[in-house]
């Protein structure tokens, strides 16, 4: 069985985490503070899921999940990566993350830092456009009238399969928005980035988007400096 690790197990990684746990996946889960903080989100898991430090988590997992807040990105492990799908869902908040000079001229993305940082790993871009209550209460069987679509961005063929596989068993189809230089199309502020899975009634509520508006929100999806 595919062993799921996160390094960052907060909102988006802890919620992955327990989308994995319920498709039967077994989750190894480590954050920055250290294994020991994580007894009640392994406890909540049961026994498919365990806490690690980073390194172990990468180690150990087949797909490893990295959440973490984007001036985190550099710490990630690299040599427990190599060989392995990574996702990231990482996104830029200059406001939380600190000014990062190639992000604010637009000569990469986020995700393209973090492959240039595990340049032996293949990153594939996902999760990062849903808000985390909608991630964790939109999941649906496959073939659902109501399904929702994620959008994956990724260089590498077979990781970007890992990932449709991985989405499907948890509930999500995925919609492949090119190589990871095109993942500025589902960053933060663009038409895919989070508002469309919310429900227009200010309740909250997610709602599911399907792969016909996804698509078309990708498509209008413009540069900052174009915006
Ligand atoms: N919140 C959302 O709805 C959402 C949606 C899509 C994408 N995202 C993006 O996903 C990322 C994570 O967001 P989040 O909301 O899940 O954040 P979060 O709830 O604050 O969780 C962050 C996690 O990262 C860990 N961490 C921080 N620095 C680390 C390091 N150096 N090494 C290992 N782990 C580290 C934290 O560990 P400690 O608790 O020990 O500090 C925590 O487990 C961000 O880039 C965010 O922009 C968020």
């Amino acid at each position: 069985m595919t062993t799921i690790g996160t390094i960052g197990s907060g909102n988006i990684g802890g919620g992955v985490a327990r989308l994995a746990v319920a498709a039967g996946y077994d989750v190894v889960l480590s954050n920055r503070r250290g294994p020991e903080t994580l007894a009640d989100l392994v406890a909540e898991l049961g026994d498919k899921a365990r806490a690690a430090t980073p390194a172990e988590a990468a180690a150990a997992a087949d797909i490893v999940i990295v959440s973490v807040p984007l001036n985190a990105y550099e710490s990630v492990p690299v040599d427990e990566l190599a060989g392995k799908t990574v996702i990231d869902t990482n996104n830029y908040y200059p406001e939380r993350d600190g000014h990062i000079t190639e992000l604010d001229e637009e000569t990469t993305t986020t995700a393209e830092l973090l492959q240039a940082h595990l340049p032996e790993s293949r990153v594939v871009k996902a999760f990062n456009n849903i808000y985390f209550p909608h991630l964790a209460s939109l999941g649906r069987p496959t073939g659902s009238a109501d399904r929702s679509t994620l959008a994956i961005a990724g260089d590498d063929a077979d990781a970007k399969q890992q990932v449709v596989e991985f989405l499907d068993a948890i509930g999500y189809d995925a919609l492949d928005a090119g190589p990871l230089a095109e993942g500025w199309r589902f960053q933060r502020d663009t038409p895919a980035y989070t508002r469309p899975y919310f429900r227009a009634d200010d309740s909250g509520e997610g709602r599911p988007v399907g792969r016909e508006e996804l698509a078309a929100r990708l498509a209008e999806a413009k540069r900052y400096r174009d915006a």
